[in-house]
């Protein structure tokens, strides 16, 4: 028997009030910014993909090597029979810790991108029919409720995506992740690490402009959601090492002086020669503020695992 839901938890209306939300704040104050979950449209989605395939992007190889070196190992201290897993994507990687956790129930990803879930839910199941996928449709950073599934829960979060959210944030979205989940319970975090800057900007800035378009797909989502005009060729992708707060930003910077209008909000945006929006923070680790921060949610770090270049890390924690 094969089972695949996908639940949309929010309908389609709060999702756009989000957006308008995210876009008027975000554009009208002294520093221009928008939130990084408004690159995944399906096009979005397929961008990360080609991304996580590129040469500089380091991050999707060396977890993948993490996790094909210590699923069962994981596995074994999870013991879990329901694998949620937060901003899943493509699934691509997770396969691997699913198919060591023998005694699994259901794997319920979670994503804003129903393209990504609704690919990665069929994939999963064409390989294991017994799985139960039950995907929800969802903002990670809002208050989740999961569907009533068997424990022990693990609950993966990879990809460094946690490094995304800034620190008065993450601290917010470790308590809620705590919240869901109960003693004996697991939390698998992937967490990019502090390294050299050139290689940092090089994952971010490739040679081939996937990057940069996948910067500048924002653009094109606002446009067609909000009927703005703007013109993704009259910015320039940007990636630069922020060295006091150890993370990367990606910036779409203005090459003139423009006026950007956004009817449905009733908004014309002025932005300088120069002036820089930044659309996503992803910052980088070490392995005593990963283990400082969790602790501060709860939940005590129980093993830390690197890739061999030790590149990236991923740690299980236990709530007790
Ligand atoms: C950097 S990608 C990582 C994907 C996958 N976990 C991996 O490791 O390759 C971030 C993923 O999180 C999703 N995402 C981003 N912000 C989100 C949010 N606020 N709520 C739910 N999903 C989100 C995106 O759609 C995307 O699939």
């Amino acid at each position: 028997m094969s089972l695949f839901h996908i639940t949309r938890t929010l309908p389609e209306d709060a999702t756009e009030a989000a957006l308008r939300a995210d876009v008027r704040h975000g554009l009208t104050g002294a520093f221009k910014t928008l939130p990084p979950k408004w690159f995944y449209d399906a096009h979005g989605s397929e961008l990360f993909e080609r991304i996580t395939e590129l040469p500089e992007y380091y991050p999707t190889r060396a977890e993948r090597e993490i996790l094909l070196d210590r699923s069962e190992e994981i596995a074994a201290v999870a013991g879990a029979r329901t694998l949620v897993e937060l901003g899943s994507g493509s699934s691509e990687k997770t396969r691997h810790l699913i198919a060591a956790l023998t005694g699994l129930h259901t794997y319920v990803p979670v994503d804003v991108s129903e393209s990504a879930l609704t690919g990665a839910g069929h994939a999963l199941i064409a390989e294991r029919p017994t799985l139960r996928v039950h995907a929800l449709i969802a903002d990670f950073t809002a208050p989740l409720t999961l569907p009533d599934t068997p424990g022990p829960r693990l609950l993966a979060f990879l990809g460094g995506t946690i490094g995304n959210l800034l620190p008065d944030e993450r601290e917010a979205f470790l308590a809620s992740v705590r919240a869901l989940l109960a003693p004996g319970d697991g939390l698998l975090l992937g967490t990019d690490l502090v390294k050299d800057e050139g290689v940092l900007v090089r994952a971010y800035d490739d040679a081939a402009g996937v990057t940069a378009a996948f910067n500048k797909n924002v653009l094109a989502v606002v446009n067609r959601e909000l009927g703005a005009d703007f013109e993704p060729d009259a910015f320039d992708h940007v990636a630069l090492w922020d060295a006091e707060n150890e993370w990367i930003e990606m910036r779409l910077r203005s090459r003139t002086a423009q006026t950007v209008k956004v009817p449905a909000l009733d908004l014309a945006v002025d932005f300088a020669a120069g002036e820089d929006l930044r659309t996503e923070v992803s910052a980088k680790f070490r392995q005593e503020g990963v283990r400082a921060e969790l602790a501060g949610a709860g939940m005590e770090l129980t093993h830390w695992w690197t890739d061999r270049a030790e590149r990236f890390a991923l740690s299980l924690s236990v709530v007790r």
